[in-house]
């Protein structure tokens, strides 16, 4: 598993925090937090759904304050996802919380473009950014941020949609996409997680996003899984944050297999790897124990993972051909 490799398509960044690392930002920036030591934290992680998750995230990410909070971040994400043979990372990040606190968007996005500009030259790791609004505040706000980030355009590959899902349907957003759109940027949402498979047609149809994080509700509608197969929109699935958050209680029941078989392209994602108990090999390793996954089930999943990455083809091109070695299958691999 560490061996193969693969692109994370779905990390948030700020999800990357470990306990050890928000107990020492919150020495080191004065910031007080409910619990004094990493146990304590780990004990806390009891989380009943998603919105009880996000409480616990937000409070975490009031430790995060000056551009090298974020440089470190990001540097330790990387170094680790390097570790596990990830070899390109499109990483999801929530300016709003930290804006709300004054910090500027240049301390954030700046520190992590340093992070990502220094792991690439020391461990080859292609790190992307994507900026993501919080569907629990006002489309207002999403289009707000979209003006806010116009100075880092070029150092933003994509915008996204996250937060809480239930009650804010894909919809609401539809501007936002639609201007993220014609400034150029790639375009992915949340959907299907808790919230219904309507959410996803949404996304697609309203929002007009070329891949979806999770989808995981696509799976209990035929018509939307046949969709989704035609059209090849990626999905970026995060079993253990499922199995954490509620969404799933058994992973024998997970509909990967359902959907791969189906040939709608699933790819494997840590979401929030810090909080919810494993990377991304651990959750790779997770459904293979659990579905029984043959090689050739997760070697389609690493496959899917780089040709539904927001890479350019030709940055792809030496990383399918170690996955597929006759030459035949490079090209359908690429898509060229
Ligand atoms: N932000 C961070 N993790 C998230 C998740 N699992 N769902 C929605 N928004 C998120
Ligand atoms: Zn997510």
């Amino acid at each position: 598993m560490t061996a193969l490799p693969k692109a994370e398509l779905h990390v948030h960044l700020e999800g990357t925090l470990e306990p050890e690392d928000m107990v020492r930002f919150a020495a080191r920036n004065g910031v007080g937090l409910p619990w004094r030591s990493p146990e304590e934290l780990r004990a806390a992680y009891a989380f009943t759904g998603l919105e009880n998750f996000l409480s616990v995230y937000f409070q975490g990410c009031r430790v995060l304050c000056t551009r090298e909070d974020f440089r470190e971040l990001t540097v330790a994400y990387l170094q680790r996802a390097a570790g596990q043979g990830v070899r390109r990372a499109e990483m999801l990040f929530g300016p709003q919380a930290f804006l709300d606190r004054g910090i500027p968007i240049g301390e954030q996005v700046g520190g992590i473009v340093d992070g990502i500009d220094e792991v690439r030259e020391t461990h080859g790791i292609d790190g992307a950014l994507l900026v993501s609004a919080h569907r629990h505040r006002s489309e207002g706000d999403a289009l707000e941020l979209l003006e806010l980030v116009r100075p880092w355009r070029e150092r933003v590959l994509g915008i996204g949609l996250g937060g809480a899902e239930r009650g804010n349907p894909p919809a609401k957003f539809a501007r936002y996409f639609d201007a993220a759109c014609a400034e150029g940027y790639r375009t992915t949402c949340h959907a299907g997680e808790e919230g219904p498979a309507a959410y996803v047609t949404e996304a697609l149809d309203a929002c007009h996003v070329e891949r979806i994080d999770h989808g995981y509700a696509a799976a209990e509608n035929p018509d939307l899984v046949a969709r989704l197969a035609d059209e090849q929109v990626t999905l970026t699935m995060c079993p253990l944050s499922n199995l954490r958050l509620h969404v799933t209680d058994d992973l024998t029941t997970y509909p990967l297999r359902r959907l791969l078989d189906a040939g709608v392209p699933v790819t494997v994602n840590s979401d929030d790897p810090a909080y919810f108990g494993g990377y991304v090999n651990e959750n790779y390793q997770a459904v293979t124990d659990a579905l029984d996954l043959t090689e050739a089930e997760v070697t389609t999943l690493v496959r899917n993972s780089f040709s539904g990455s927001f890479a350019h083809a030709e940055e792809l091109r030496d990383v399918f051909e170690e996955l597929c070695p006759k030459a035949s299958d490079v090209s359908r691999c690429v898509g060229s």
